[in-house]
């Protein structure tokens, strides 16, 4: 159960985010313990989550940034990312934010796609600079994941897909503005099943393999975010196993002598520090069930609508016997409910509700439809 004691949280006018700092911090201190043990690099993929305080501890514990626009780049230097710990991710970027990068001297650029390589080596051209750049491959691994978030297989968008390797390595020495640093993976997020992580090293040595016997060895190998977390006990598993995920990549990944090894995480630093709050609207009687209407939808936690995503609900006021709901929103659409069937305490119109581990994805996809407010965001120490 949530404890948001502090009574100038409870006394906030809903719907409301709430992030618990303390926990943030305990969880980004037991990543970084574990990836400092085999000096792995971590960059924090922004899009889960870019609010300054969070991203101020992020930034204190010593990650980089993966970004995916221009204004994700620029996010994360004005929060004192420096530059070369700045990665540039995304099947499309734009001239502008390319050139925002370049003029910025980010570490490196994860490029998608030949044609992409080609406008990057013109934009730096242009600008009298060396693009630093990672081929971000496709390595056709099924994460075992939803589909809506998986990337790793063939018949998604993302990456240069194996079979255009050889072209492309021949291709790649006239692009002259163009640095090759790095090779980068990703397959997908929310990855519960860590035996997806071996399939994955094993095929990067495989790749690896290819690349070293055409006497193309890089500066480091990016592996990519994707680590999941406890949806269902946020309580229980609050911080996700930083060791056993890390000790995965140690014990199948083999990098080569000198090279380093960098991720992307995510979800897994901060979905667990995130709750949305929202205030019981109404209590409706349905034909098969009793609804409870929120003052928060799918416009401030789009992921049970877009994902059929499963957060825990609680009620942070009664305590009575259980009862059966189906928890929706305001918004006018059938997807905007947050569950269904779902046991709570007898609820009662001005209760307040837990939307747990929403720290990753929630706020970053809210969206104004009906003309919403944005849902303001409070931190605490829990
Ligand atoms: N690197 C790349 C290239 C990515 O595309 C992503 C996530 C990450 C790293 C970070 O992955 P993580 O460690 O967070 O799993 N909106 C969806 C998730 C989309 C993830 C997109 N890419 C959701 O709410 O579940």
């Amino acid at each position: 159960m949530l404890h948001i004691n502090k009574t100038e949280l409870q006394n906030n006018p809903t719907p409301f985010y709430a992030y618990d700092l303390k926990l943030l911090r305990e969880t980004l201190q037991a990543a970084a313990k574990e990836a400092q043990k085999h000096d792995y690099h971590v960059h924090y993929a922004l899009k889960a989550n870019t609010n300054d305080p969070v991203l101020a501890e992020i930034r204190n514990v010593g990650f980089g940034a993966d970004c995916v626009s221009g204004n994700e780049v620029k996010k994360a230097l004005a929060a004192g990312f420096t530059a070369d710990k700045v990665v540039f991710a995304g099947v499309g970027k734009s001239d502008a934010e390319i050139n925002f990068g370049l003029e910025n001297d980010i570490f490196c650029f994860n490029a998608e796609s030949v044609h992409e390589l080609e406008v990057l080596n013109e934009l730096a051209g242009k600008m009298g600079k060396k693009a630093r750049i990672a081929l971000r491959i496709n390595p056709n691994v099924n994460a075992k994941t939803h589909h809506y978030i998986t990337t790793g297989l063939e018949e998604n968008k993302f990456g240069i897909n194996f079979w255009e390797l050889p072209q492309l390595i021949d291709y790649l020495p006239t692009l002259t503005n163009l640095q090759l640093v790095g090779l980068h993976f990703h397959i997908g997020s929310q990855i519960t099943e860590l035996s997806v992580f071996k399939q994955l090293c094993l095929r990067v040595n495989e790749i690896q393999g290819w690349f070293l016997s055409r006497n193309i060895k890089v500066e480091h190998l990016n592996l990519g975010g994707g680590l999941g977390v406890n949806y269902h006990e946020p309580d229980a598993e609050a911080i996700p196993d930083f060791a056993m995920y890390f000790g995965i990549f140690k014990e199948f990944l083999k990098p080569e002598p000198g090279q380093q090894v960098h991720f992307e995480l995510g979800r897994a630093l901060v979905a667990q520090c995130g709750t949305l709050v929202s205030k019981v609207l109404y209590i409706k009687k349905g034909i098969k069930t009793n609804f409870v209407i929120l003052d928060a939808g799918m416009t401030e936690l789009m992921r049970p609508a877009l994902y059929q995503a499963y957060h825990k609900i609680e009620n942070l006021t009664s305590h009575e016997p259980d009862l059966r709901y189906d928890v929706v929103g305001p918004i006018c659409e059938s997807s905007d409910c947050f569950g269904k069937a779902v046991m709570l305490p007898e609820t009662n119109r001005g209760d307040l509700l837990a939307i747990r581990t929403a720290g990753a994805y929630g706020e970053v996809m809210s969206s104004g439809y009906n003309l919403r407010e944005k849902a303001p965001a409070f931190y605490f120490e829990g």
